[in-house]
């Protein structure tokens, strides 16, 4: 086969990664973390979630922190960050009028792969989550706002346990009906094999070409580097990390963290792919985040 010669990371660690932290970390160092991911060399970044606050506390700032990032960017303007894709987690209308309002270029949509986790996350059947994609989608073409779609526990359900595939199916076709170009499938609870990755990845470019198709792993056994090499293997050119390995979803007991970036960034480059991220900034950003938060993270060990 034929290895990419480069993959976007897109950093998740100020959403995915911060809506686990108990402690609420104020704004000002949310924006100063995302700066810091944008100075490493990442190209993408999901810098908030627009959803209820009382559903994620940690996340109630996501207007102050996406005007401080818009402020960032601004103000390099021309250098190379200028190209760097911010985007916000929506999950309903509210959210993206949200996200319109703060100025953001790019959402995503999430749904679940499941109803058990639908209901838990969302509080939504998949059938009621199918319906706001399609206002949703009207609404971001209108305001010229970027839209993205994810599937959540797309290779196993903590509630639920295994999803077929045709479960995933529905939702990818819904969200190419809607115009999505871009999906990632998320292993919310990280339960993903390499074998199912291979196989799930290649059948869905096997019936849609035109399709990109992201990975989103936690790292609950340990199998999320191993999935990201059989998801390339398949097609997979957009995998979403987390500095430091932080993360977890607060819908799902006991499911640990993203995968780290620092140890994606490690593989590919080791694998002579190209990320144009620096290993050494990263782990600044990552020894900041130590000392923000209290405790050890993961990052691959220098050599
Ligand atoms: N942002 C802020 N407020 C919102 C909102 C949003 N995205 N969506 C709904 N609301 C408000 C409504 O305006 C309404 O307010 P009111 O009571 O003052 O009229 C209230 O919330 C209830 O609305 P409803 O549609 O009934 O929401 P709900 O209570 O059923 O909750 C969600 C549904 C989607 C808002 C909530 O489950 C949620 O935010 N989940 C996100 C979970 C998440 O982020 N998971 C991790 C990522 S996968
Ligand atoms: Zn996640």
């Amino acid at each position: 086969m034929q290895w990419p010669e480069e993959i976007l990371i897109r950093e998740v660690g100020p959403r995915d990664g911060l809506q686990n932290e108990a402690r609420l970390i104020p704004a000002e160092q949310k924006i100063v973390f995302i700066e810091k991911l944008v100075q490493a060399g990442l190209k993408a970044v999901e810098i908030t979630s627009f959803v209820h606050p009382r559903a994620v506390p940690q996340l109630a700032d996501a207007e102050e922190v996406a005007a401080g990032v818009r402020r960032f960017l601004e103000g390099v303007r021309g250098s190379g960050a200028r190209q760097v894709v911010i985007s916000a987690l929506v999950g309903n209308r509210r959210g993206v009028e949200r996200a319109l309002a703060a100025g953001v270029e790019q959402v995503v949509m999430v749904i679940s792969a499941s109803e058990e986790h639908s209901r838990a996350n969302m509080n939504m059947t998949i059938a009621q989550s199918l319906e706001q994609l399609r206002e949703i989608a009207a609404l971001a073409a209108g305001g010229g706002l970027a839209l993205r779609g994810a599937v959540a526990v797309a290779f196993g359900c903590p509630y639920r346990g295994k999803v077929p595939p045709e479960q995933v199916l529905r939702i990818v076709e819904a969200m190419l009906q809607a115009g999505i170009g871009e999906i990632t499938l998320a292993d919310t609870a990280g339960l993903a094999n390499p074998r199912q990755v291979y196989e799930l990845v290649a059948g869905l470019y096997r019936r849609y070409p035109g399709t990109a198709f992201a990975l989103h792993l936690h790292d609950t056994r340990g199998l999320a580097l191993a999935n990201i090499v059989t998801g390339i293997q398949a097609g997979v050119k957009i995998v979403e990390s987390s500095t430091g390995g932080l993360g977890g979803c607060p819908f799902i007991p006991g499911a640990t963290g993203n995968v780290a970036t620092g140890e994606v960034v490690y593989l590919l480059h080791e694998m002579g792919i190209k990320t144009g991220v620096d290993p050494e900034k990263l782990q600044e950003c990552v020894r900041w985040l130590e000392e923000v938060l209290g405790r050890k993270l993961v990052f691959p060990v220098p050599v």
